[in-house]
């Protein structure tokens, strides 16, 4: 058991160790102006929400997004290596600055809470096991030790998951965990193959758990 939690430490550390300086793609972003990314996003709130809060549970709400996350994801939009025809499209004509202005604006933003009913408490209760615990059967790192322990992240990489639309982070882990299996097709970019590899060790139940319980988190 001991040389389990170990091994599963190794695994959490080792890519701390590139942290800001191996981002993939390199951002070298201009000095950002939140007040023109304010501006910028007025073409993404029909989709995003007011201030970055969607209501829309497919779309993801941005506030509150860790610094630098946000700029990073429209730069994989852009290049193709994250796979979106929406996204892709709205990405395309976004020049750094924009990146930059954009990710000022909203990672300034406050998320609202998101609210589980009481007949999901079981549910969220076994996605605080896994968030917290991670999964030693199969060697799954703990989210909390990337994710932060209470879910609001880690800049410039480890993006927020707390109070995020539970149908948004069950897609997106099952895109994940699809990316894993056929890399060819793969519509997700993972970072060192983290998040794929993790996604594809859950199953479909554990999946539905935790985005219950990454919703809850406040
Ligand atoms: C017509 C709807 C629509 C519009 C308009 C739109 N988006 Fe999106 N956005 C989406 C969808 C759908 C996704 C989820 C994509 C996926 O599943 O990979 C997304 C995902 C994102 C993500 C990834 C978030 C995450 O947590 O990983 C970012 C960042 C983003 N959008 C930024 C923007 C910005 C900035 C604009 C305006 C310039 C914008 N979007 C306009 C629909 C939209
Ligand atoms: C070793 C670090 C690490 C661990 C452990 C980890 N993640 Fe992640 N996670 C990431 C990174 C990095 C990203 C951003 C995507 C990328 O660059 O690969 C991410 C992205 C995500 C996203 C997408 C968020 C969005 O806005 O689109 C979800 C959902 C997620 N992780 C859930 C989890 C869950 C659930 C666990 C535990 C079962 C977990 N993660 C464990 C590093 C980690």
């Amino acid at each position: 058991m001991i040389k389990q939690v170990a091994f599963v430490a190794v695994l959490v550390c080792f890519p701390f160790a590139g942290n800001a300086s191996h981002l993939d793609p390199p951002l070298d972003l201009p000095a950002a102006d939140a007040e023109a990314g304010k501006q910028k996003a007025k073409v993404c709130v029909s989709c995003h929400g007011a201030d970055g809060n969607s209501t829309n549970p497919a779309y993801p709400s941005l506030a509150g997004q860790v610094s630098g996350y946000i700029a990073g994801q429209l730069s994989l939009f852009k290049s193709g290596q994250r796979k979106n025809d929406i996204m892709a499209g709205m990405a395309a004509g976004l020049s750094e600055q924009d990146l930059a202005d954009l990710d000022a604006y909203y990672s300034r933003q406050e998320i609202k809470p998101g609210l589980v009913s009481k007949e999901e408490k079981e549910s969220v209760l076994r996605g605080e096991r896994l968030y917290r615990g991670g999964y030693a059967p199969l060697q799954v790192a703990a989210c909390i030790s990337c994710h932060g322990p209470r879910g609001h992240g880690v800049p410039m990489r480890y993006p927020r998951v707390a109070s995020q639309h539970r149908q948004y982070l069950e897609e997106q882990l099952l895109t994940f965990k699809a990316s894993y299996e056929t890399p060819e097709a793969g519509a997700r970019f993972s970072y060192g193959d983290i998040m794929t590899r993790i996604a594809f060790l859950l199953s479909d139940r554990q999946i539905k758990d935790v985005s219950a319980y990454m919703h809850a988190m406040n």
